[in-house]
């Protein structure tokens, strides 16, 4: 054996020791100050081959069907017994349109309770994989922000989570301070493809280190 395939046997051994080594640590908080722990307990992430897709489809974004009612039936013009409409339009009763597949959906769980669940709609859509998700509507003032990023179309791959406290959630220090936080991770993602390509992806619980702080006055 050669030096070099000692070597290349040694790496090939720690991939996770070595990706754990480079995850950085959250930073100290100043003195007296409470410092959170953003703990990932699950995350859950559909991406149908089929799911409509209003933000990058453009075939999507001018596709027509035909509502009846609260549902979807065949979309044909010359048939349509209810209203022929857009279907990316605002306030369609559901975005999986007669042929599409499930719409996408994200939901991301904290140890401490936070949730953020995504349900892929057209309008004022969190366009998921892509940015901000959705963690309630009731804490939306409060500017807290849990953003995801990543693609379901690997096997494996780096996903990328920001994590913005939001001033509306500041934590009181010892001396009456008000802080904040923000930190941001990369994360393995793992997703599965069926026979049609749709994708259910997952990650092992992880942490999102908390890497800066700010005083809100
Ligand atoms: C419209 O037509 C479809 C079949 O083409 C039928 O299933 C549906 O019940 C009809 N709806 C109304 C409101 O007549
Ligand atoms: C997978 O995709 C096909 C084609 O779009 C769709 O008919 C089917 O419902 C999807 N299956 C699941 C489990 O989402
Ligand atoms: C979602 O799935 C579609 C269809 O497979 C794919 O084209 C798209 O890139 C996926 N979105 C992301 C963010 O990976």
């Amino acid at each position: 054996m050669t030096a070099l395939a000692i070597l290349t046997g040694i790496l090939s051994l720690s991939p996770s020791a070595s990706s754990l080594a480079l995850r950085p640590r959250s930073i100290t908080p100043p003195t007296g100050c409470p410092l959170p722990t953003w703990q990932v307990t699950n995350f859950a992430w559909y991406n149908g081959s089929h799911s409509l897709d209003c933000v990058h489809n453009e075939a999507d974004i001018n596709a027509k069907g035909c509502l009846c009612g609260n549902t979807w039936c065949e979309p044909n013009q010359a048939t349509c017994n209810g209203s022929w409409v857009n279907v990316c339009y605002t306030g369609m009763p559901n975005y999986q349109p007669w042929g599409y597949g499930p719409p996408q959906t994200l939901e991301i769980d904290f140890a401490d309770g936070l949730t953020c669940a995504d349900q892929y709609i057209g309008y004022r859509v969190h366009d998921i994989g892509h940015g901000e998700s959705n963690c309630g509507y009731a804490d939306r003032g409060l500017g807290r922000i849990v953003s995801f990023y990543g693609s379901s179309n690997e096997d494996v791959s780096t996903g990328h989570m920001d994590y913005v406290l939001g001033n509306g959630h500041a934590l009181t220090c010892d001396d009456g301070r008000q802080i904040t936080y923000s930190g941001s991770t990369d994360f393995q993602l793992t997703c599965q493809h069926d026979a049609f390509f749709n994708a259910t992806c997952s990650a092992e619980p992880f942490e999102i280190p908390v890497l800066s702080y700010e005083w809100v006055s």
